[in-house]
């Protein structure tokens, strides 16, 4: 374990361009169970699965009916407002804030990252302490909008004040598009890294799991010198790198070059304190 903490810290020293991307496993030893994982919200309760699936159908069928259910039933992770970042996340802000990491891509939806000091952060599945307007993409924190005032006027769904849109949860449902700013911003990231830094995840949800996939795959093509020899030479290739408690399909199809298997919270701060050494 050690040679490849050490490994990790002199690949993130030497990047020039480095993201993390993240998964349920961050949080998990904040308290809020995984999906997939041996204790996951799905692993326990497939029928929850299958309900989360109908969601956005149900949405956009009857919006005031979603918003009715969805202020009168308790969801499925309990109070996240609450929630605490753990040594995972301070150990990724400590990476952004030694200049090392650009950008942080998170599946995540309980706002930990920036709880843990993340200040360039995607949230890929949006937050669910937001509220987003479905048609411009305004987006406010959820205690903006007196949701249970307008159930109780019998008012929903809330409407989007800057273009009349219906504002729904900034949680992304199976089924509802990535909205375009994260996706397309995401994209580049992708196409920027020459480090990838993957935490947490199952890496099978998609399109999330396309990112390492076109990060291993875009310098497959061939890159010509600015000399008159114009002889083709690869691009260096990505550095990707799994820190996860399992295996996943990244390792099993060889996307990334090695898994630190493990704890988020016990690697991560790990890695920092080897990178502090190295700088
Ligand atoms: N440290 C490292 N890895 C962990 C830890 C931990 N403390 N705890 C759990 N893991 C691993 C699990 O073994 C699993 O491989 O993290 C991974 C979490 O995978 P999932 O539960 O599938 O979560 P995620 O990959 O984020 O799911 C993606 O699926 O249901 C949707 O929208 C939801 O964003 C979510 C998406």
């Amino acid at each position: 374990m050690e040679n490849m903490i050490k490994r990790a810290a002199h690949d993130l020293v030497n990047s020039r361009y480095a993201v993390a991307l993240t998964g349920a496993g961050m949080s998990t030893e904040s308290g809020i169970p995984d999906f997939r994982g041996p204790s996951g919200v799905w692993t326990k309760n497939p029928d929850a699965e299958r309900k989360a699936y109908r969601s956005y159908e149900f949405f956009l069928e009857n919006p005031k009916g979603w918003w009715e259910e969805r202020l009168t039933t308790t969801t499925i992770f309990g109070d996240l407002a609450s929630a605490q970042p753990n040594a995972g996340h301070i150990a990724i802000g400590n990476l952004e804030k030694a200049g090392i990491l650009k950008t942080v891509m998170t599946q995540n939806i309980d706002g930990l990252h920036e709880k843990g000091g993340t200040r360039n952060l995607l949230e890929y599945h949006g937050c669910a302490l937001k509220l987003r307007c479905t048609s411009c993409l305004s987006r406010w924190a959820r205690e903006a909008i007196d949701l249970e005032g307008l159930r109780k006027e019998n008012r929903l769904p809330p409407i989007c004040s800057n273009c009349g849109g219906i504002i729904k949860t900034d949680t992304v449902a199976f089924g509802e598009p990535i909205p375009e700013d994260v996706a397309e911003k995401s994209l580049e990231e992708a196409h920027k890294c020459d480090l990838m830094l993957i935490c947490g995840t199952s890496a099978v949800v998609y399109p999330f799991a396309n990112l390492p996939r076109i990060a291993r795959h875009k310098n497959s093509g061939l890159l010509y010198r600015s000399d008159t020899s114009r002889q083709p030479q690869k691009s260096p290739d990505t550095v990707i790198i799994e820190i996860n408690a399992e295996p996943t399909p990244l390792t099993a199809e060889g996307i990334s070059n090695y898994l630190i298997q493990g704890k988020t919270g016990e690697i991560l701060p790990m890695i920092v304190e080897e990178v502090k050494r190295l700088q």
